[in-house]
């Protein structure tokens, strides 16, 4: 411990500085510092003093800190000095210092007095002052080293080397002290050499002391004990210290396991920790099971290491171990068990591709089993309908409700999902699918046809005018309903609603309309699941029904009256006059005869037209009449049905004249409201008028013939009227009706039979001015009229 007065006076100056502070503070005196301590320095010994200052209080606490931590240092002790308290700090009593390995220690030494603490460090370097060799400490304690050789070592081979320190560096001798002498050397540099005979086979325990002498005289010494192991001739020992077996599980117990095989003498096996699942025959080195492996019961029996010890049964202590790996495989003895067992679904026709119909929730229970694999097996039905995707159930190819093929099946898809574990074997567990596909209305309906028809117009009431087919892709097939839209006011057709028959409901006229244009509804039924009107389907076609026309109109003649006065100097090949005549019914052929008047057979028809033959008018030979009232009949068909008419012509030929002109003269005389005859070839029905005017002429004819008689008798004037009476009888007949048809019934009284009209008698050629009387059927007016000229004078 250095004193310097400048390091002193420092101090105090540093003291007095504190104490002239207003408060003294508890402080280190003499703190921090440095020491020096010889390493061979004892326990007790002070390493270093001071005094801590104003600590006021009765119970200050000090602690002290070592770094590096050792406890070679006692706790520093306090002791009252006056006002001040000293610090001392000692070396402990295990105190064993060594510059060679710690050669400072700093040690922190902090002090708390009441609420004040303070501290401060101490340096303590440590200085080697040891001199004689020191022997290596377990080597030099009271128990010695040991050491421990195989007897069959070779001779004189090291089997121990002496260490020490030797701090001087004097040269250093090793001698065996004890025993004296030893079967063991030691060399120059400390080693302990085995005897130089070997050792015998046995066990044996030899204990040297052996100590070191440098040139200086300083010694150390210790103590060796060698122990000797006998050497085996055969030892235990594993051929394979290795092996893993493969086992399966659920082989029952007792199933064998492996055997394993030791070298060696009267080897005996036993397993190290036991397993309580393996046992192993200690005299065959055979391991088997002790119960049943499964492993869904206890999963960590997959994979066991067992530990199994040889042994020579006389020499416990020749051993070896093996290590026996034991893999216990899982045998796949479940099958998966998935829900739900069976899959039975309802879907619509329209269910796209993709959707999922059903989920299967599978497990196995076998524990390497868990990889599922998921597959469906189709029917002929079902044919490429499904997929699995993993463990669902998806739409493969559009479910189809439409087909007579799935009709005939309920509409229910049936297939078979197949869950198969990765086990070994294989095991599959099946899943029964029935998916029932319930119906879309998909399609429309389609007008097939034909979409012309034609109908007679005559035909009657129901008669069937042809089918409209119509057909419908969604199952039931074609089951649609028909319904005239429009095209009808009033309804002339009906159309069968279910199967398209169009029925013929009103009557029929080709000449008021031709043609039928009508629209179709086409609506389909029952597509649905539940009858879905939102989802009727419709279209609409147009068909054509065209009316066919049939001979149902007699021909008209307009005029129904001609007159006329020709020449009798016409050329023959002109036409006299033209009838006009038409018949509405496109298809008739108007074919033109006269039936009446045509005296001496002077007239004939061409077409419609009259032409005459060469009129003969000699007064001295052969004199034709002046005068004709020509009955020309008109017939619309040469079969049945036919029509005719009658139309009159009057032709007043004038016989002298030559030089006349021979244009004709053609006066029509509309203001005669006649009326036509409408005849057929069965029946015929004169109009009052032409019976009063053919009762008339008829009785005319005979009044001349009779005055013609008489007067050629008599010579006396002709005169008298008596046509108005004729015409009594005739009218008559208009009562006698024959309803035998009751179509012609409907329209008109039929007439007497034609025969009638053979009864026609040629008008009389006799000019006389106003000779019958008669009265206008339609407005009842009666007249005076001329037989010749048809001329009427209305009275
Ligand atoms: C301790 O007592 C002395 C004398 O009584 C005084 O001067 C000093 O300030 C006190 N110290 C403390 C820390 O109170
Ligand atoms: C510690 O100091 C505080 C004020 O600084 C004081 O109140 C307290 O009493 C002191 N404690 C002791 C044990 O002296
Ligand atoms: C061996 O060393 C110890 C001290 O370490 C000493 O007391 C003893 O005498 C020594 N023995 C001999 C034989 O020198
Ligand atoms: C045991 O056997 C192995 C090989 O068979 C051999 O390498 C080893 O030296 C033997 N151990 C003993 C102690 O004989
Ligand atoms: C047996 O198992 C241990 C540890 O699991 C391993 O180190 C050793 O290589 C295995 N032995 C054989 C033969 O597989
Ligand atoms: C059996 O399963 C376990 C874990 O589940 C796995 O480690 C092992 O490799 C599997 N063994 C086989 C043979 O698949
Ligand atoms: C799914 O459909 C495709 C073609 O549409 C077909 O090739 C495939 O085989 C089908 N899958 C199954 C599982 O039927
Ligand atoms: C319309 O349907 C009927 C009955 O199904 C069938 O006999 C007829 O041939 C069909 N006509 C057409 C044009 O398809
Ligand atoms: C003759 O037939 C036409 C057309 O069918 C008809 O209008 C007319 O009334 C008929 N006349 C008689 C007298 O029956």
């Amino acid at each position: 411990m250095g004193f310097h007065p400048s390091e002193s006076l420092l101090k105090l100056s540093i003291a007095l500085l504190c104490i002239m502070q207003a408060k003294g503070q508890v402080s280190f005196v003499g703190l921090p510092d440095t020491v020096t301590l010889l390493q061979s320095s004892a326990r007790g010994t002070v390493v270093y003093t001071f005094t801590m200052e104003n600590c006021n209080s009765t119970n200050p606490t000090v602690t002290m800190d070592a770094s590096p931590t050792t406890n070679f240092f006692n706790t520093p002790s306090l002791t009252i000095a006056g006002l001040d308290y000293n610090i001392e700090i000692t070396l402990s009593s295990t105190v064993a210092l060594n510059a060679d390995v710690v050669n400072q220690y700093i040690l922190t030494i902090t002090a708390t007095c009441d609420n004040e603490t303070v501290f401060n460090q101490l340096f303590v370097m440590i200085k080697n002052d040891i001199v004689e060799p020191q022997c290596e400490p377990k080597f030099s304690s009271q128990a010695g080293d040991t050491v421990t050789v195989y007897s069959n070592i070779p001779a004189s081979s090291p089997i121990y080397k002496v260490v020490l320190r030797q701090p001087n560096n004097a040269p250093v001798t090793y001698s065996i002290i004890q025993p004296s002498p030893s079967v063991f050397a030691i060399s120059t540099s400390g080693s302990v050499l085995s005897p130089t005979s070997g050792f015998t086979n046995a066990a044996k325990t030899y204990q040297l002391q052996i100590k070191v002498t440098d040139s200086l005289g300083n010694s150390c010494n210790g103590t060796l004990t060698v122990e000797v192991l006998p050497v085996y001739q055969n030892p235990i020992n594993f051929t394979v210290p290795s092996t893993a077996v493969t086992i399966r599980e659920n082989a029952g117990p007792g199933a064998f396991v492996t055997t394993i095989t030791a070298q060696g003498n009267n080897v005996q096996y036993e397993m190290i920790s036991p397993n309580s699942a393996y046992y192993i025959n200690a005299d065959t080195g055979i391991i088997r099971t002790t119960f049943n492996l499964d492993l869904e019961r206890i999963p960590s029996l997959a994979s066991t290491t067992l530990q199994v010890r040889a042994y020579d049964k006389n020499l416990r202590s020749s051993s070896a171990i093996a290590t026996v790996n034991i893999t216990v495989l899982d045998v796949n003895d479940m099958a998966p068990l998935c829900t739900p067992a069976v899959i039975v679904n309802q879907v619509p026709q329209t269910t796209p591709i993709g959707n999922i119909l059903a989920t299967l929730t599978c497990t196995d229970p076998d524990v390497n089993s868990t990889a599922l694999s998921y597959s469906v097996i189709s029917n002929a039905n079902s044919l490429y309908s499904f997929r699995m995707q993993s463990n669902n159930l998806v739409v493969n190819n559009t479910l189809n409700y439409d087909s007579a093929e799935i009709a005939s099946v309920n509409f229910q898809y049936s297939a078979t999902i197949v869950v198969t574990d990765s086990g070994t074997p294989q095991l599959t567990t099946n899943i029964p699918v029935f998916i029932t596909v319930t119906p879309v209305n998909n399609y429309s309906p389609q007008c097939i046809g034909p979409l012309t028809y034609s109908v007679n117009e005559n035909a009657p009431f129901g008669t069937v005018v042809g089918q409209l087919n119509a057909t419908d892709a969604d199952y039931k097939f074609n089951n649609v309903e028909f319904t005239i839209e429009g095209g009808q006011n009033p309804p002339v057709f009906y159309m069968d609603p279910k199967s398209g028959e169009i029925h013929v409901l009103g009557p029929l006229d080709f000449e008021t309309r031709s043609s039928y244009s009508l629209r179709i509804q086409v609506v389909d039924l029952n597509n649905d699941i539940m009858p879905d009107p939102v989802n009727q389907k419709s279209t609409y076609c147009t068909i054509t029904i065209n009316v066919q026309d049939y001979n149902d109109n007699p021909p008209v003649c307009n005029p129904p009256y001609y007159s006329t006065t020709i020449y009798s100097t016409l050329v023959t090949t002109s036409n006299i006059l033209s009838l006009q005549c038409t018949d509405v019914d496109p298809t008739s052929t108007l074919t033109y005869s006269i039936v009446g008047g045509n005296v001496d057979n002077l007239f004939l028809m061409n077409g419609n037209s009259i032409r005459h033959n060469p009129f003969s008018y000699n007064p001295d030979g052969v004199y034709n009449p002046v005068s004709f009232t020509l009955l020309v009949k008109v017939t619309d068909s040469t079969s049945s049905p036919q029509f005719s008419t009658t139309a009159i012509v009057n032709i007043d030929v004038v016989p002298w004249t030559t030089t006349q002109p021979t244009t004709t003269t053609t006066t029509t005389t509309p203001e005669k409201k006649t009326k036509i005859v409408n005849e057929t070839s069965t029946y015929w029905q004169p109009d009052i008028w032409f019976m009063v005017v053919l009762t008339i002429t008829a009785a005319l004819l005979l009044l001349a013939l009779s005055l013609l008689a008489w007067k050629l008798a008599t010579g006396n004037p002709i005169c008298g009227n008596t046509a108005t009476e004729a015409t009594q009888p005739l009218l008559q007949n208009k009562s006698v009706a024959n309803v035998e048809n009751p179509l012609d019934a409907a329209k008109e009284q039929p007439p007497p039979p034609s025969k009638d009209k053979k009864d026609i008698a040629p008008v009389s050629p006799l000019s006389l001015q106003f000779d019958g009387r008669a009265q206008d059927p339609v407005t009842g007016r009666e007249y005076l009229f001329n037989s010749h000229t048809g001329e009427r004078r209305w009275l």
